[in-house]
């Protein structure tokens, strides 16, 4: 169900439920210096992370454990609004009081965003959901931007949330068409432009790449591109490209029948920089965003590419399709030479890319690779920001001859070692080396099998928040 997120003076007498921020450092207090009488609070020590429920006066009340004061920052506020959102599902309302804590804008932000992010649930396709009764959370606050605070909060989550549920829907129905007309919509509604390539515009562009991924395949492909242009003079020319793999079988090279069990995810690439997008529109950060995703499932149809199959992708640069599996790789070598056509100060992919960087680093942390150290540095303190986390890799040019192809320009895999390096340096074949660019592999964090920090399992919406507080980074 919907959910508004609005500031209060007071707690409105007709309050469900109230939820207070607690610290530890005020249950250890000995001034007793908490107004819930003469509670037992059953071992509740006020610790983050921690909660526990009272009543009051006959009404239901959340106690949220801040841990101790001093260490209270904006992942406390964060954690704290996934914590009422979840535990507070039956009530129709509640309202948080943050009693002694006085948390700065970006805190506050914070809190409504873990709020909307606990909130969120994937539940269309089930015949009789129990889907949260919670619509209304009201914190009482005052003071000069704590509206327009908790409203950024609402518009990042709102975005996640939105990846989520693209992410989540199933590989058969979200089919790159209807990704396609998500996007448009989503442009339309944040009043940012939309250009939606059709495969008669795919042809005529040469996108081999995504041509060639998409021969196994009854549906038709598509190439997104979105632009956001600020009102006033852009700061910098971001450019976005997103893995846009409907489901990923893995084509003629196929998976297995538990590889591809979650393929429908595949397209998390794309639904991370959409998502960033919706984000930036409604924040309208003085920067010009372009945002690039190629859109096409993997499959085995009776014309699929065949292993050795050699693309010509629209850089002009051959490709010899040793393993029809690695298809990320091919329909991002057009998304990038898009980008880089579009003369950009920077530019990002995100893409689902490969298995070996879920060997590397686990499904918590996305790798991160590029030619420019200095964009890296923003990436990471973006992503610090955001509370995502990520990790940098090489690009060892040392590894460069194992995409030597005997037959083409390049192949499409690199052997059995350092995976997530080797498809990082197949892409930066098809970046211009003087513009500066960044690979995110997102094939760990943007799926979860099981509930995590601020998501349930499936589609988590990596990616959206730490490249929004990109642009916002390169904006000022
Ligand atoms: N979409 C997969 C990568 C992936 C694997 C994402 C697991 C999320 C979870 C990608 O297209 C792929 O199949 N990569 C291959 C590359 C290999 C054939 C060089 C892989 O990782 O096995
Ligand atoms: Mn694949
Ligand atoms: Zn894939």
């Amino acid at each position: 169900m919907a959910l508004t997120i609005n500031v209060v003076r007071s707690v409105p007498v007709r309050a469900k439920a109230v939820a207070h921020l607690v610290t530890s450092d005020r249950i250890a207090g000995e001034d007793g210096a908490y107004d819930w009488g003469t509670l037992a609070f059953s071992g509740f020590d006020g610790k983050a992370g921690t909660t526990t429920v009272v009543t009051v006066d006959g009404v239901p009340t959340l106690l949220v454990g801040m841990g101790e004061a001093d260490a209270v920052g904006t992942a406390e506020f964060r954690k704290a609004g996934v914590a009422i959102a979840r535990k507070s599902k039956k009530f129709a309302n509640i309202t948080v009081v943050l009693d002694e804590l006085d948390p700065d804008v970006g805190q506050l932000a914070g809190l409504s965003e873990g709020v909307a992010l606990g909130h969120y649930e994937f539940n269309q396709l089930k015949s009789e959901a129990k889907a949260s009764q919670l619509t209304k959370v009201s914190v009482v606050a005052a003071g000069k931007g704590v509206a327009a605070a908790i409203n950024r909060g609402q518009i990042i989550a709102d975005a996640v949330n939105w990846s989520r549920d693209l992410v989540n829907r199933p590989g058969g129905e979200l089919t790159p068409a209807v990704l396609a007309k998500e996007a448009a919509d989503m442009a339309k509604a944040g009043g940012i432009t939309a250009q939606v390539m059709s495969p008669a515009a795919i042809k005529k562009a040469r996108l081999g790449g995504l041509l060639g991924v998409n021969r196994g395949s009854e549906q038709e492909a598509r190439l997104v591109r979105l632009t956001y242009t600020p009102k006033g003079k852009a700061k910098a020319h971001l450019a976005l490209v997103g893995k846009g793999i409907t489901f990923d079988s893995g084509g003629l090279s196929i998976k297995s029948g538990t590889g591809m069990m979650t393929m429908k995810m595949d397209m998390g690439g794309a639904a991370a920089v959409l998502g960033a997008m919706r984000a930036i529109a409604a924040l309208a950060p003085r920067v010009k965003v372009t945002c690039i995703c190629p859109m096409t499932d993997n499959m085995t149809g009776p014309d699929a590419t065949r292993p050795g199959d050699v693309l010509v992708t629209r850089s002009g640069k051959t490709i010899e399709v040793l393993n029809t599996d690695a298809e990320g790789r091919l329909v991002l070598a057009d998304g990038l030479t898009l980008a880089c056509e579009a003369k950009p100060d920077a530019i990002v992919d995100a893409a689902t890319l490969t298995g070996a960087c879920v060997v590397a680093l686990g499904n918590r942390y996305a790798g991160l690779m590029g030619n420019d150290d200095q964009l890296i540095g923003r990436i990471k303190d973006a992503a610090d920001t955001a509370g995502e986390l990520l990790w940098h890799l090489p690009l060892p040019d040392e590894y460069n001859t194992l995409l030597d192809s005997k037959v083409a320009d390049i192949k499409n895999i690199g052997g059995p070692y350092a995976g997530a390096l080797t498809a990082g340096l197949f892409l930066q074949n098809f970046v211009d080396s003087d513009i500066p660019w960044a690979h995110l592999d997102i094939a760990g964090p943007a799926f979860a099998d099981s509930a995590g920090d601020d998501h349930p399992a499936g589609g988590t919406g990596y990616g959206v928040r730490t490249l929004l507080a990109l642009a916002e980074s390169l904006a000022s």
